[in-house]
């Protein structure tokens, strides 16, 4: 009998969701379930329009940023009747799994199908970082990369033109796009929720760089924190800086994912069909461990401690057989 499985990408797209569907379809294949594809997320689920997913609709994935299945913000999963007829028709269609790549919106819509009786995985996917259960969502980092790209080419004319700049990025609530580009491309300040200064503490700050002879000053700043072009007019006001503001917008979610999203986007496609495969208890899949070590240098003592990226690309590499 058959074993169907879905897959589906809900919320903003992020890089590496198709590789991840590349990965899942493979996997899936190569244990003998049949996924199928679902196009625009979980208004998709809903409507049951869906596609077989084969190996040949896998090629040339890996570097295609977006979502080739389509995605959606709907809210008419909120609904506790929708979502109940959204599983009895995937009951009567005999799907067993549902994986959605999504972020924390995505996550309660798989908590709430679980509860309906439909097993559900999530794969943390969001250029926001901000799904819980996993240190790093997929598509993080190539947001990171571009952000700082992004900020180089700004920091290029700023310095040219004596500037302060402000970039503001992506990140909804989350303070980490901004804190990891900031970090990345030395910025002066970086604002994010989880570190606000008053107006007087940044201005204190910007005079102090300009006091020190420095001819340009860069703030990375996140959304949803601050009027940003406010900001930058009063630091004009009460600095004599030339300011500008730079709003990235959307160019932060598109884009060929990195090699590190590739790999996290392969260890999660696997893992998903595998779990699909063993029947397993319906959760979020995750990464986690990061902390910063001193390991003596004692040979047999450290040898044994490989890099966690090898593991993971060890891992990546067993799975994509
Ligand atoms: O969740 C990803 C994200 O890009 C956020 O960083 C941003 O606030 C939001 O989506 C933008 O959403 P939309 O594409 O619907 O305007």
């Amino acid at each position: 009998m058959e074993r169907k499985v879905c897959i589906l990408t809900s919320g903003g797209d992020a890089p590496g969701m198709n590789q991840c569907i590349m990965a899942f379809v493979r996997a899936s294949l190569r244990l003998g379930l049949t996924p199928i594809g679902v196009y625009d997320g979980l208004k998709g689920l809903c409507e049951w329009r869906t596609r077989p997913l084969d190996r040949e609709f896998t090629l040339g994935l890996a570097r295609r940023g977006g979502t080739v299945l389509g995605t959606a913000r709907y809210e008419g999963f909120l609904d506790a009747s929708v979502r109940h007829r959204c599983a009895e028709h995937l009951k009567a269609e005999g799907v067993e799994a549902v994986v959605m790549l999504g972020g924390d919106g995505t996550q309660q819509a798989a908590r709430e199908l679980d509860k309906e009786g439909i097993r559900t995985y999530l794969i943390p996917s969001s250029i926001d970082n901000d799904v819980p259960g996993s240190e790093f969502s997929l598509g993080f980092f190539t947001a990171v990369s571009t952000v700082v790209e992004a900020i180089d080419r700004i920091r290029d004319t700023m310095e040219s033109h004596n500037r302060l700049f402000a970039v503001q990025t992506m990140g909804r609530n989350c303070p980490d796009l901004a804190l990891y580009a900031g970090v990345a491309s030395g910025a002066d300040l970086v604002l994010t929720q989880a570190n606000l200064p008053t107006y007087e503490e940044i201005l204190a700050r910007v005079k102090a760089l300009k006091e020190t002879g420095q001819r340009s000053c860069l703030i990375v700043m996140s959304e949803h924190l601050l009027d940003g072009q406010r900001l930058i007019s009063n630091l004009s006001r009460d600095t004599g800086w030339e300011s500008r503001l730079d709003i990235l917008g959307h160019t932060q979610r598109g884009g060929s994912p990195s090699p590190q999203d590739r790999i996290l986007a392969q260890v999660f496609g696997a893992e998903a069909a595998e779990r699909c495969y063993h029947r397993e208890a319906s959760g979020s899949l995750g990464i986690r461990a990061e902390s910063v070590v001193n390991s003596p240098f004692d040979v047999d003592n450290i040898r044994g401690l490989a890099p966690r990226s090898t593991k993971l690309v060890l891992e990546a590499e067993r799975k994509a057989r």
